[in-house]
């Protein structure tokens, strides 16, 4: 086997490490009770299957058959072997731009993870100013944490694709599994576990309009790690004879129970105190430590624990954020690895610094621009400009620019002929026309 390429279960460890993160145990949540539980959750499984997995399977079977960046495999790939399909590698910043926020966030985390172990807030409104201290004035703390999260994930992707992201992986998820056991095992002690079983999962479908269903959209979209080149390059390392159909509905099951048993875990614990579900995304940073507070030592044990959850959880989805522009740079430029990882680490570390400095009283009016402040352009930027345009070329590219029986051959060594079929259908019609009405909801166009 090569020196940098995953072993099977190391790729499906690693591809899981990426989909499981915030947006599992941080966004699905809070979104899930915003938009009022079951029947959002029954959406979201549905566009989780047909048009994640779709995407998903895209991004796996042009990484596979490329053995190589975003760019190169986009070329290698086309019937026409057309040299113009070089700038489908543009969707590598996407991933740099999200890790400078994603960081950012990891950072106010880990401030969580230590502050747990001291006093915790008794009510929503001492947990709402911490919160909101932290993010506006707390500039130094913030910065050292920064430096914190984005060291590790340098330091981590300059040891290689085996060495470093495979290892990583085999470490933190399994930590992440056993503390998600454990949070799990309590909730189920609790009487309120009964009332989230049946908040997420007796449907109202009332509460389902436009909106819910493009939240699920963009929620699958995002958990899955789409659009980013991140499934496209981890599959470049998978040895070409794997089975990348079963490893992708694997990556899939593992990122959706995961996302579910957060969301049973969060739940359980805010219903335990009578508290609101649809608290948005000041969920997990206001309301659950005054939870946890009245729950005395348990609860520093338990806070400190779910904290930990979400670092272990983002920092595996950080290092694949990255690697995508560290192979473009590898494969097209000849940099070395460490070259690679200095000019892309240090683009996303200032970057962040930009974005938490947006956030901050004292620098906040000059990094606003347009009404939004750099955080918030970097998340819009990503998540509704980019990634949904790069989903949009993935699908249009397999569907129309890729010969087929050369995409029937590759999904009938591991699949029926009719599980191709149908991928193939919702990859030329289904999916392109949902991202787009996503896409043109999100610009306000509609
Ligand atoms: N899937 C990650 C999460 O749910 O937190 C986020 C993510 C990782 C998005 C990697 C994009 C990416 F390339």
């Amino acid at each position: 086997m090569k020196m940098n390429s995953f072993s099977r279960v190391g790729f499906i460890l690693a591809a899981a490490g990426s989909a499981v993160g915030l947006g599992n145990i941080w966004r699905f949540p809070y979104i899930t009770g915003e938009y009022g539980g079951g029947a959002f959750i029954l959406v979201y499984l549905l566009a989780i299957l047909f048009i994640g997995l779709t995407v998903f399977l895209a991004e796996a079977v042009i990484g596979q058959s490329g053995q190589s960046d975003v760019s190169t495999s986009f070329v290698s790939l086309s019937k026409s072997k057309n040299k113009n399909w070089k700038f489908a590698g543009f969707m590598v910043a996407t991933g740099l731009i999200i890790l400078s926020f994603y960081s950012v966030v990891l950072g106010w985390i880990l401030d969580y993870v230590i502050t747990s172990f001291g006093t915790l807030p008794t009510e929503a409104k001492v947990a709402g100013g911490n919160f909101e201290n932290l993010i506006t004035n707390d500039i130094g703390s913030l910065i050292v944490y920064h430096t914190l999260i984005a060291g590790s994930v340098i330091f981590i992707v300059l040891k290689g694709i085996k060495e470093g992201i495979e290892k990583i992986n085999l470490i933190l998820m399994p930590l992440l599994g056993l503390i998600l056991f454990g949070l799990l095992m309590y909730a189920f002690t609790l009487d309120s576990f009964s009332q989230a079983v049946s908040f997420m999962f007796t449907p109202d479908f009332s509460k389902i309009d436009g909106d819910a269903l493009l939240a699920a959209l963009g929620q699958a979209f995002f958990t899955l790690s789409l659009g980013v080149g991140t499934i496209l390059t981890y599959s470049a390392s998978l040895p070409k004879e794997a089975n990348f159909v079963k490893s992708s509905f694997m990556v899939a099951i593992v990122d959706t129970s995961i996302a579910l048993i957060a969301g049973l875990i969060i739940f359980t614990y805010l219903f335990a105190a009578g508290a609101q579900s649809a608290a948005g995304p000041g969920l997990v940073f206001i309301s659950l430590p005054v939870i946890f507070s009245g729950w005395g030592t348990l609860g520093n044990v338990i806070a400190v624990s779910f904290f930990l959850a979400l670092i272990f959880a983002g920092i595996t989805s950080a290092v694949s954020m990255i690697e995508p522009s560290l192979r473009f740079f590898i494969e097209r430029f000849k940099m070395t690895r460490q070259k690679a990882t200095i000019l892309c680490g240090a683009t996303f570390y200032i970057l962040g610094i930009v974005a938490l400095l947006s956030m901050s009283k004292s620098f906040g009016a000059e990094l606003t621009f347009f009404g939004k402040n750099a955080f918030d352009i970097m998340d819009f930027m990503s998540s509704s400009i980019m990634m949904p345009i790069a989903a949009i070329i993935i699908c249009i590219f397999l569907g129309y620019f890729v010969d087929k029986e050369l995409l029937e051959q590759k999904f009938t060594k591991h699949t029926s002929s009719a599980v191709f079929h149908t991928w193939y259908l919702l990859i030329r019609y289904v999916v392109p026309i949902a991202i787009i009405i996503l896409f043109l909801n999100k610009l306000g166009a509609i």
